[in-house]
């Protein structure tokens, strides 16, 4: 049986002592654990021990049910038995001095695995999913609310284990906010014709339009009419409705998308038309027909009906020059465009200069060497001709005086 239960004044009177003579020889109490947490019913090993070696006088102060279970010079492991509630043993010590150290021990409430739960709302039995863990549990219910039971109403959970039974009472808003009707007159339409967009909520809540309408307060409903162009083709309305409820304001939203017929277009922005390029440099070709639905485009050249080749010219070959007739058809018409590609052939410009320019030099060189071996002959035939005039002069006999 617990010592301390036929000596409950011990205790007190130790920590006067020790309260008084703090410190004394210098020797500490030391408890291990410091704190355990354990279930009811449960026991712990506690171990005093003291930091003097002076055959010392170890004892745990309790008025639970303890057992010595072994022990050292300077130390006492004691067994805590039948835990019903939280204590604060006392470990203490007698050396020259009293010192003491206590410990916490806490006890937990609850096999929460036998516990039953009830969900109530407004009396009516939920169907809740409970989960285990350790030694707590959650309830969880997913059921349908009845849409004739908007309002407060409240919400109780009722824990029952034993003979022992908890419950819990919240007030639960049960609301219905469905999302906003967003209408267009037409979801799909042609250039030029005039939509309305309309946007409504349930009664009570407050709407708001945009997607490039302008902006204007929230209201119980909006509209806007638009005149429908291509560039309307793909634009997503957006609606948003606020509701208040219990404090709370709650959103909730609708789209439509907008799909406009337009084309087949083939401008100047998709298909500039007259391309210069060098013969050899990287270029990319685009030109590209819109239109909704998607128009095909053909692209041939006048003469020899060759496919002009859209995308990447790595290089630019002098082949591709030419004039093409570009043509976009869709369900909805044709539209055609002709387009000229310009190749310049930059280095036989280069070559043929070259060889103009040395077959002018070698022509020069040619004539001028002829003029040269021309000239010469002339000069020697005239000086061959004066040799021979003066040698006839010298062969004729002289006249006599
Ligand atoms: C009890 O505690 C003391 C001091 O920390 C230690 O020396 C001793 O070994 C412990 N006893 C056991 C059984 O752990
Ligand atoms: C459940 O108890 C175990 C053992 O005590 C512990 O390791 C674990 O962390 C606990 N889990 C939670 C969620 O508290
Ligand atoms: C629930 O609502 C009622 C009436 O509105 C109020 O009297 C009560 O205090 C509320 N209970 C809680 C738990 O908020
Ligand atoms: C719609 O816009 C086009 C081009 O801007 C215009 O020609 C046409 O008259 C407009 N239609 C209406 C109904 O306003
Ligand atoms: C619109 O509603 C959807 C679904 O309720 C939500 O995921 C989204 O975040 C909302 N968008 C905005 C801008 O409120
Ligand atoms: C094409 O471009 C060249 C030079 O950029 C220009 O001289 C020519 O006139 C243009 N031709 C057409 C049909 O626009």
């Amino acid at each position: 049986m617990a010592l301390g239960t036929a000596r409950p004044a011990l205790p007190a009177l130790l920590a006067l002592i020790g309260a008084l003579l703090p410190g004394l020889g210098g020797a500490q109490t030391s408890v291990h654990p410091l704190e355990a947490i354990i279930p009811r019913g449960g026991s712990v090993q506690v171990n005093c021990s003291t930091s003097c070696d002076h055959r010392p006088f170890l004892g745990l102060e309790t008025q639970l049910t303890k057992k010595e279970v072994a022990q050292g010079d300077n130390w006492k492991i004691f067994e805590l038995s039948g835990v019903q509630e939280d204590s604060t043993p006392i470990c203490f010590s007698y050396c020259q001095a009293q010192t003491m150290v206590s410990m916490s021990l806490t006890v937990y409430l609850f096999p929460a695995s036998e516990a039953q739960v009830r969900l109530e709302l407004s009396g009516w039995n939920l169907h809740p999913t409970v989960t285990h863990n350790n030694d707590s549990l959650l309830a969880t219910a997913h059921d349908k609310a009845n849409m004739e039971e908007e309002g407060t109403q409240q919400l109780s959970c009722v824990v029952t284990l034993g003979h022992q039974s908890r419950s819990w009472q919240e007030n639960v808003t049960i609301y219905s906010f469905p999302a906003p009707s967003l209408t267009l007159s037409e979801p799909e339409v042609s250039e030029q014709t005039v939509v309305t967009v309309e946007c409504e909520a349930q009664a009570g809540a407050l709407v708001m339009l945009s997607g490039g309408v302008p902006a204007r307060l929230p209201g119980p409903r909006a509209q806007f009419q638009l005149n429908a162009s291509a560039e309307d083709n793909g634009r997503i309305f957006f609606c948003s409705a606020l509701l208040e409820v219990a404090g709370q304001v709650l959103h909730k939203n609708q789209t439509r998308e907008l799909r406009v017929l337009y084309g087949p277009r083939l401008d100047k922005r998709d298909c500039l038309g007259n391309w210069t390029w060098q013969e050899g440099s990287q270029q990319t070709l685009t030109c590209q027909a819109w239109g909704n639905p998607v128009p095909e485009l053909k692209c041939r050249r006048k003469g020899d009906n060759a496919l002009l080749p859209i995308g990447d010219l790595r290089p630019v070959t002098r082949e591709v020059a030419g004039t093409y007739l570009c043509q976009a058809r869709s369900p909805r018409g044709e539209v055609t465009r002709e387009v000229v590609v310009n190749v310049i052939y930059h280095r036989n410009y280069i070559l043929t200069t070259i060889l103009v320019t040395v077959a002018f030099t070698i022509g020069a060189a040619g004539l001028a060497a002829y003029f040269y071996n021309r000239q010469r002959k002339i000069q020697k035939y005239k000086l061959q001709k004066a040799q021979e005039a003066a040698a006839m002069k010298l062969n004729t006999p002289a006249t006599p005086p």
